[in-house]
């Protein structure tokens, strides 16, 4: 192996992230300054409550924000080498699919019902690899064999209704990774699966994952998800980091109280899952964050200090980041 595809490689690494939308309200900052980097073989998962600005994050490593309303305002997206954020957009659709791939929130809606699976398939294979029809045709089913799609010959002609909901989320994995990108993005894939089929998928993905080195984000807040899936964790609150750590770090000494709180509204076994989300409170409009830091509302811990000024990251451990000004 050189050492240019070295396993501990940073394939991805991004800096001061700004995502704004324009809105009548004013100027939503969905994401602001988020910065995290990933290594080949790596599982980085983010986690936060809906509308804190993981998908919008996602879908600007993928330069999918539409614009208007939308627009990157600042920051770096370094993918193996390159600034995305530099690239034209002929440029960047290359690099989609091919050096990064998202796999969106809902397997169902996410393919489309009037193309054969096969054909969405190698749809992205077509755009991205200049290969002959009959290898083509092969390449597809190689691909649905990865993803354990059986009997993927015939499989390969039919539509996405003849297809139960497990297969249709091998099929959208299968898309994902059919240009056999390095970094392969999940947006809480598993939401709308039962538990057996979810449990099926994330294995799917480990495994893949394992044949190819791949780096993969994964986008959920379900913690045991996190504790089965990821190596490092990044916990995200109205459009930043709140804190980064290895996950043995984030579940043994969460040290931002965000992650205290999510963390203790994990439903245990012998609750009732009405306690599912106890942290009281909302989280803050992001048209109109107050000054400070932004969990201070609904913080057991706030001081004076937190409402005047945003906390730095402190370094908890060598692995370890919170921002919190607690730990000043
Ligand atoms: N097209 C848009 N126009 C205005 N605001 C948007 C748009 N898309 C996303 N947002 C805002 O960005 C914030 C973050 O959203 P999102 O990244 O989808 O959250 P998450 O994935 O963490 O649930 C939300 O407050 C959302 O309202
Ligand atoms: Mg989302």
């Amino acid at each position: 192996m050189t050492l240019a595809n070295s396993p501990n490689e940073v394939v991805l690494e991004v800096e001061n992230l700004c995502t704004y939308f324009s809105t009548r309200w004013g100027t939503v900052k969905a994401v602001d300054g988020v910065s995290f980097e990933l290594r080949r073989g790596e599982t980085l998962g983010i986690v936060g409550e809906s509308g804190c600005g993981k998908s919008v994050t996602m879908l600007s490593l993928m330069r999918l924000i539409p614009s208007p309303p939308g627009e990157i305002v600042n920051g770096r997206i370094m993918l193996e080498g390159q600034d995305l954020l530099q690239l034209s957009e002929n440029e960047m659709s290359k690099v989609r699919g091919s050096q990064i791939a998202l796999i969106i929130q809902d397997p169902m809606t996410s393919l489309n019902p009037v193309f054969s699976i096969g054909s969405q398939v190698n749809e992205a294979i077509r755009i991205h690899q200049d290969i002959p029809k009959r290898s083509i045709l092969e390449h597809t089913l190689e691909v649905l064999r990865k993803v354990n799609i059986p009997a993927a010959e015939s499989r390969v002609k039919d539509y996405p209704h003849q297809l139960s909901g497990g297969m249709r989320q091998r099929v959208v994995g299968a898309i994902g990774i059919s240009c056999e990108p390095s970094v392969l993005i999940a947006d809480e894939p598993t939401t709308s699966l039962d538990v057996t089929i979810q449990a099926q998928y994330l294995k799917l993905l480990k495994d893949l994952q394992q044949q190819s080195n791949l780096a993969l984000i994964f986008i959920t807040h379900d913690f045991g998800v996190v504790a089965k899936m990821c190596d490092r964790v990044a916990v995200m609150y109205a459009g930043k980091v709140v804190e980064t750590g290895g996950v043995r770090d984030i579940f043994n000494n969460p040290s931002h109280p965000y992650t205290e709180a999510l963390l203790a509204s994990v439903p245990k076994l012998e609750e009732d899952v009405e306690r599912l989300y106890a942290i009281e409170g909302q989280p803050p409009a992001l048209h109109d964050l107050p000054p400070g830091c932004s969990f201070a509302d609904r913080c057991p811990y706030v001081m004076e200090r937190c409402r005047e000024e945003y906390p730095a990251a402190f370094q908890v451990s060598e692995s370890h980041q919170a921002a919190c000004w607690r730990l000043a």
